[in-house]
C-alpha cells in the first residue's frame, strides 16, 4: 500500500519521505459543528460523521507506522454546550469503545485516554477500564483519546500528585525536573508530538497539551474534521518534513 503511494510522485502521498515519518502526530477534531451547519443539518450529525472520519484516520495512521496518535475529542469547556450535543458526543464515545473491545486486540491498537474520567457515566467509566485492560496486553499503536481534557487541568493535576508524593516523603521539591513533571502528566510514557493537526482553520491551542507541545509543529487546515481525508494527514505530514526545526539554536 506504502509502495504504491510512493511511485507516485506527483500526489501529496508522494511528498512524504514514510521513512520518516513522526512517531507521535496529534490532532485537535474540530469543526464537526459548522460541518453540519453547512448542510442544513443539527451539529450532531456532524459529530457522527466526525466519529467516522476518527476511526479511518486512526487506522490509517497505524497502517503507515505512526507509533502514537493523541486526539482531542472533548474539553473540559466543552461541557458548556448545549445538552443534547454533549449527550450525543457521549452516546458516541460509548458506541466507539464498544466497538473497540471487539477490534483492538484484532487490530494490535491500544487506548489510553486522558482527561479527568470521574465526571464521565459509569458505563462509560467501565469501557474505559475495559479498554485500558485490553491494552496492557497490546504492544501496537497507541492512541489516546482526550475526553474532559484541559492542558491546564492537567498541569493542575500533576502538580498535586506531586505534592503529595513531597508530603508522604517519596520526594522533595528540589528534585523536580522537566522530565519529572512529564511523568506526573497523562502522557506519562509517551514522546511529544512533533505535529499537531488541527482541521477546522482557527489558529489556537484550546488548552490542549499545553505542556508537551512546547515545540511540536503546528499545521491548521480549513478543511472541517468530517471531510478531513488520508490526504489531509499526508499534507500535513508533508508539510512537517519541509518544516526547519531549530529549537532555539541556529
Ligand atoms: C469538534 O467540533 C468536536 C468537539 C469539540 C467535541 P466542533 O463541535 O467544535 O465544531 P465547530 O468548531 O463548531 O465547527
Ligand atoms: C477544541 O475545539 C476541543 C476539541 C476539539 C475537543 P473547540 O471547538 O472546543 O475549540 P474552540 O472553542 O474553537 O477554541
Ligand atoms: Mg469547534
Amino acid at each position: 500500500m506504502i509502495f504504491s503511494f510512493r511511485k507516485k510522485k506527483t500526489d501529496t502521498a508522494g511528498q512524504v519521505d514514510f521513512s520518516r515519518l513522526p512517531r507521535h502526530i496529534a490532532i485537535i477534531l474540530d469543526g464537526n459543528g459548522r460541518w453540519a451547519r453547512r448542510r442544513g443539518l443539527p451539529r450532531t450529525a456532524g459529530h457522527k460523521v466526525g466519529a467516522e472520519t476518527f476511526r479511518t484516520i486512526a487506522t490509517y495512521c497505524r497502517d503507515i507506522g505512526i507509533e502514537y496518535l493523541t486526539v482531542y475529542a472533548f474539553s473540559t469547556e466543552n461541557w458548556k454546550r448545549p445538552r443534547e450535543e454533549v449527550e450525543t458526543i457521549m452516546s458516541l464515545l460509548k458506541k466507539y469503545l464498544l466497538e473497540a473491545i471487539d477490534t483492538m486486540e484484532r487490530d494490535n491498537v491500544r487506548l489510553r485516554f486522558m482527561g479527568d474520567m470521574s465526571p464521565l457515566s459509569d458505563e462509560l467509566k467501565g469501557l474505559v477500564d475495559q479498554c485500558n485492560a485490553i491494552s496492557q496486553r497490546l504492544t501496537g499503536c497507541l492512541c489516546s483519546i482526550c475526553i474532559n481534557y484541559g492542558g491546564r487541568a492537567e498541569l493542575v493535576h500533576a502538580a498535586r500528585q506531586f505534592a503529595e508524593d513531597c508530603r508522604v516523603g517519596l520526594v522533595k521539591p528540589s528534585d523536580l525536573t522537566e522530565e519529572m513533571l512529564s511523568g506526573y502528566l497523562y502522557s506519562e510514557g509517551i514522546p511529544d508530538p512533533e505535529l499537531l493537526i488541527r482541521p477546522g482553520g482557527e489558529q489556537r491551542l484550546s488548552n490542549f497539551l499545553l505542556w508537551q507541545c512546547a515545540y511540536t509543529e503546528f499545521y491548521s487546515t480549513d478543511v472541517l474534521w468530517p471531510d478531513f481525508k488520508k490526504e489531509n494527514l499526508l499534507e500535513a505530514i508533508a508539510a512537517y518534513q519541509r518544516r526547519d526545526r531549530r529549537y532555539g539554536g541556529v
